[in-house]
């Protein structure tokens, strides 16, 4: 049938139908997000219900794919791909995204927030976002945060005080504040990706590490390491990052669909914590591990040099002066 015989009126509905349906195909999009945390983290749980509420709010047009487990690898080979632009979203630890930025090294400081509430105040605040937002120009940005307890050591044997850590190989993240930490405690830090360390502590190339309760818990790294001693160094948080190519080849729409989901996520998260970490706790016990609480300020007094060094740094201090008014 020639065009010239189609009826004007057919011929222009059906192109426009046409039109139509191909803005919308080109407006589908999947994006990947890949991370090292085990399906029944509640990171990961918070992560599905993002992808289920993009899903829903983009009536099925956004779509999220999660690779949990480190399937696409460490965090630190995720956040590269994200550089690359091979991966649109990854979680990463204040830890991990301190060797890309040094904005983010500030979280790894030990003893820095009074309490919870400071923490929310600082993590879900300006200077939060302000963090959050300052990576832009290295191909990736922070798009929601997420609560994570606190870190203490645990090994074979309690670590009452800071010489207790001394001879001890104690595994942590690339986090060099990290390192220097445990380093002026008088342990000797060996950084190990998350999904390696298990294996690390069986074949006995690392004492001990240092987390919080649930990730000692569902690890199952205390089966090797029974003793948690409470010394609550550091309060570190994760968070969602995506690559800055990704977020600008989404509609204004999509990024207020994905930022939408992404902050609900964040309420979602902190509302399970305090369960998970209660839940954590009794597990421990009835696994016969054991949590010992312990005197924090031989701890503190050690990893004094670390805030020296911060003051010294005026980009950080600057930074430091509004975590410590938020404490207020
Ligand atoms: C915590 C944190 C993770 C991190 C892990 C680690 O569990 O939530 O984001 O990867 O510690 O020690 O590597």
């Amino acid at each position: 049938m020639k065009i010239s015989s189609i009826p004007r009126d057919l011929l222009c509905v059906s192109l426009l139908a046409l039109c139509v349906s191909g803005a919308n195909a080109a407006e589908k999009i999947t994006l990947k997000l890949a991370h090292n945390l085990d399906r029944s983290h509640v990171v990961h749980q918070a992560f599905e219900e993002m992808a289920k509420e993009v899903q829903q709010l983009s009536k099925g047009d956004m779509r999220i794919r999660i690779y949990p487990s480190s399937q696409m690898g460490s965090a630190r080979e995720t956040l590269e791909l994200l550089q690359n632009g091979a991966l649109d979203m990854t979680k990463g630890s204040a830890s991990d995204l301190e060797s890309f930025d040094n904005t983010y090294a500030i979280y790894n400081l030990p003893y820095l927030f009074k309490d919870q509430q400071h923490f929310n105040r600082v993590v879900f605040g300006e200077v939060g976002k302000e963090i959050m937002d300052s990576t832009k120009d290295k191909g990736f940005f922070a798009i929601s945060a997420y609560v994570a307890g606190t870190r203490s050591f645990y090994a074979k044997k309690p670590i009452m005080k800071p010489e207790d850590l001394k001879g001890l190989k104690i595994r942590v993240q690339a986090s060099p504040t990290t390192i220097k930490m445990v380093e002026l405690m008088g342990g000797s830090p060996t950084p190990i990706s998350f999904g390696e360390v298990y294996t690390a502590m069986q074949q006995g190339v690392v004492d001990g590490a240092e987390n919080n309760i649930p990730s000692w818990v569902q690890t199952r790294h205390i089966e090797i390491a029974k003793v948690l001693s409470e010394d609550e160094h550091t309060s570190i948080p994760d968070f969602l990052v995506i690559s800055t190519k990704t977020w600008n080849k989404l509609t204004p729409n999509q990024q207020q669909i994905l930022m939408k989901a992404a902050k609900d996520s964040e309420v979602y998260q902190q509302k399970q914590w305090e369960k998970v970490d209660a839940d954590s706790r009794a597990q421990a016990k009835e696994m016969g591990a054991t949590i010992v609480s312990v005197d924090k300020a031989p701890f503190r007094a050690a990893v004094k040099p670390l805030y020296d060094d911060f003051a010294k740094d005026p980009k950080q201090a600057a930074l430091l002066a509004k975590f410590e008014a938020a404490a207020k």
